[in-house]
């Protein structure tokens, strides 16, 4: 995907966070590049190997589990968020554990984020009607890639795992939008993603080429599957049928897991749909969620630094982190393992890209860096030896009050409040020495250097 970021304070956040990952940072200053927003935890369907099809298989059943909240993102909670992190931003990934679609705010939100350069896709099964009106709207919103999950070209092999999904309905979706992309002359990437199974791997050939005919791209994807009759031909006996408990060497293998970084603690981040913050997008119990954000009052750094992140990067780099010695996390026992670890790392490619275009010629010193990031032990030393992060910004959250200290701005008005400076207190000095000129009360909410406190001037 293109990513069409292109202010530098987002390059350099992006190498110094790489630097803060390598050097096993428990407390950081950058935030991060990629990021999961999920607009619905809500979904219609009940896909069997999805935590939330399985729950609502149960309450279909009259059963009651419950993972996590199920509610729509409000604009609210995302305004704050991307007003805090949008300068960084290069990708936003807009689904996680439920349907997309179902939230009709969706087009505003990709607005928002396309307003600050960020490139945004959307996973959705699409099985759901759509209004003319509304394909035209999320279109338009400039999103990038439109990925629809399809597993199957009939209603029969379709619904063996899009439970209650209508495969007609879905196709109908697929074509309505590749017909209105090139009616409005869009260049929206629509994918036709397909998940193998035993039951629906003779269908790839004709979901092929049926998004040759129309225009759009075949995407075939390997799924988790946990019951054998389920493998695809060319996986089967990947499962043991009798698993064991786990050997010495398998239980060495998981401390293995948490002995090299996780970029999920610095280069990217899964907000769900009720606002708080998972330590990454496989976790699907709320339980194990990191904190949760209310705009106004608790922000993505602030959750970003609190104990539970700041043990889990100490667990990573092998260090104590004063005061936590018995806080738990689930990132402690990591089930997940590498791939999950890194698992969007594959976009700094694109990243990298991107900089040669904008900044080959300019900026000598980040070119270095972004040509050492293949080996972390020279571009951390790279990093120490010069003084990229003094030209880091951070956003600073300000409340101008009058004189009488009642609150100058109101809400609507507040986004207008964040001002980004230098990492420097310097600034920060001679900002607030501005401000008071001008005979406003100025209250700061979050500084550059977080300290896990507000901090009130
Ligand atoms: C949980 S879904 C939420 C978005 C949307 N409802 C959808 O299904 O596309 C996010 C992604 O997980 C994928 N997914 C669902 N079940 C899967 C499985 N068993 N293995 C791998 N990916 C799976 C979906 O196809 C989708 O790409
Ligand atoms: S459509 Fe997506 S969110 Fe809904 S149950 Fe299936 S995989 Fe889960």
């Amino acid at each position: 995907m293109y990513f069409p970021k292109s202010n530098r304070s987002a390059f350099v956040n992006f190498l110094r966070s790489k630097y803060e990952m390598w050097t096993g940072e428990v407390l950081v200053r950058t935030h991060p590049s990629y990021m999961g927003i999920d607009p619905s935890s809500i979904c219609q369907l009940r896909c069997p190997l999805c935590p939330t099809g399985v729950e609502n298989d149960e309450k279909k059943s009259g059963r009651s589990i419950s993972f996590r909240e199920r509610t729509f993102l409000n604009l609210e909670i995302f305004d704050s968020l991307i007003d805090e992190l949008g300068e960084y931003l290069f990708l936003v990934m807009f689904y996680n554990w439920g349907e997309p679609l179902l939230n009709k705010e969706l087009p505003a939100m990709i607005r928002k984020a396309k307003s600050f350069d960020i490139a945004t896709e959307i996973h959705t099964n699409l099985s759901l009607p759509l209004t003319d009106p509304f394909i035209d709207d999320l279109l338009n919103s400039g999103i990038d890639d439109v990925a629809a999950s399809l597993d199957g070209f009939s209603q029969a092999t379709y619904q063996t795992y899009r439970r209650g999904g209508n495969f007609e309905l879905a196709k109908n979706n697929i074509e309505r939008l590749a017909k209105a992309r090139d009616r409005l002359g869009l260049k929206t990437n629509i994918i036709w993603n397909f998940l193998v199974f035993s039951f629906n791997e003779h269908d790839i050939e004709s979901t092929r080429k049926y998004c040759e005919q129309i225009g759009i791209t075949f995407n075939r994807r390997e799924a988790f599957i946990d019951r054998p009759e389920w493998l695809p031909s060319y996986r089967k006996g990947e499962l043991d049928p009798n698993p064991t408990v786990p050997t010495a060497s398998e239980n060495a293998a998981t401390q293995k897991r948490i002995t090299t970084p996780c970029a999920w603690h610095y280069n990217y981040s899964m907000v769900n749909a009720n606002g708080s913050i998972s330590p990454c997008c496989a976790p699907w119990e709320q339980k194990h969620d990191f904190g949760l954000i209310q705009p106004g009052q608790i922000g993505f750094t602030d959750i970003w630094n609190n104990n539970l992140y700041r043990k889990s990067r100490g667990a990573f780099a092998g260090k104590r982190v004063k005061g936590l010695e018995k806080l738990d996390t689930l990132c402690l026992r990591c089930p997940y393992g590498h791939d999950i670890q890194n698992q969007y790392s594959f976009n700094d490619d694109q990243v990298r890209q991107r900089f040669l275009d904008v900044y080959q010629d300019t900026e000598p010193l980040l070119y270095r860096a972004f040509s050492l990031l293949e080996n972390p032990q020279a571009f951390t030393e790279f990093f120490q030896a010069n003084s990229i992060d003094n030209f880091a910004t951070a956003p600073v959250l300000v409340t101008f009050r009058n004189q009488d200290n009642s609150p100058k701005l109101n809400r609507a008005e507040t986004s207008n409040s964040v001002f980004r400076l230098p990492f420097s207190k310097t600034w920060l000095n001679q900002a607030l020495q501005i401000w008071r000129e001008k005979g406003l009360g100025v209250l700061i909410h979050r500084t550059w250097q977080y300290i896990g406190r507000t901090i009130q001037k």
